[in-house]
């Protein structure tokens, strides 16, 4: 279902390796040429998937540099699971880079959210803009050393709050509405991470009146516009795809229920 006019190459596998945690996996691919901004994304269908699962995964690219094409996944179900055997020198057929990208506001301050494995977009965004009106804030649920947080953190200002129990998630999500407040009329936020913390960076974003960013995480079929899977609704009432039209939005254009 993805359309000819679509960038699609075959792309050998450097490697695919596990982090410290298993669940995390850095997947290389060797892209020569290629190039990418922060929060576009890509469709993966490993070639030996053959006809036992038909559609390519989409993920957010993490970087892109002369190593090679980097993603980084959870293995959440069949699909990654079985990306995640992939072994170097194998073949993955990619499309994209596909949708739009996060827009750094060049002249006020952008404070990253991320959240879990929503780091991702940020390792290239960190590496490329280093600059100081560039800062982040992470909530994670694994411990720190299992995401690429260092990288980050040693381009631009970073902090990271863990959330093992309900109390915190309540406090991070206090330091949220606080950041965000702090930014109203002065600068942005840019977020990605699960729903539930992208419906509450929206909410207070409404609430105080502050500019905001958020990567969708919709599931994919096709990537391009074409299958209608992934559709988020506007704050107009209209529905519109989110691979094509997204994944990043404007706080203000879509909904993303309470
Ligand atoms: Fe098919 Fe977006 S994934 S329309």
């Amino acid at each position: 279902m993805i359309d000819s006019q679509t960038p699609c190459r075959d792309l050998e596998v450097l490697s695919c390796r596990p982090g410290s945690d298993p669940s995390l996996v850095n997947l290389i691919l060797s892209a020569p040429g290629w190039t990418c901004r922060p929060g576009q994304f890509v469709m993966l269908r490993p070639a030996q998937w053959g006809a036992e699962l038909i559609w390519p995964r989409p993920f957010s690219v993490c970087d892109v540099s002369e190593d090679g094409l980097r993603i980084l996944f959870q293995t959440v179900g069949r699909g990654t699971r079985r990306l995640a055997e992939l072994t170097p020198g194998q073949k993955v057929t990619v499309w994209g880079p596909l949708g739009r990208w996060f827009r750094i506001d060049e002249s006020r301050p952008n404070l990253i959210l991320a959240g879990g494995v929503g780091i991702a977009p940020f390792v290239m965004l960190a590496r490329r803009e280093r600059r100081d009106n560039l800062s982040m804030l992470f909530g994670h649920r694994l411990d720190l050393q299992h995401y690429p947080y260092d990288e980050i953190a040693a381009a631009i200002q970073s902090e990271a709050m863990q959330q093992k129990t309900p109390a915190d998630i309540a406090t991070f999500e206090t330091v949220l509405s606080d950041r965000i407040k702090a930014l109203a009329g002065k600068g942005q936020v840019l977020a990605c991470g699960p729903e539930p913390m992208l419906k509450v960076v929206r909410k207070y974003c409404l609430e105080h009146g502050t500019d905001g960013q958020v990567s969708l995480e919709n599931r994919m079929a096709c990537g391009v516009g074409a299958c209608l899977g992934c559709v988020a609704k506007t704050t107009q009432g209209d529905y519109v795809q989110s691979c094509v039209h997204g994944p990043v939005f404007d706080v203000r254009d879509i909904e993303l229920g309470a």
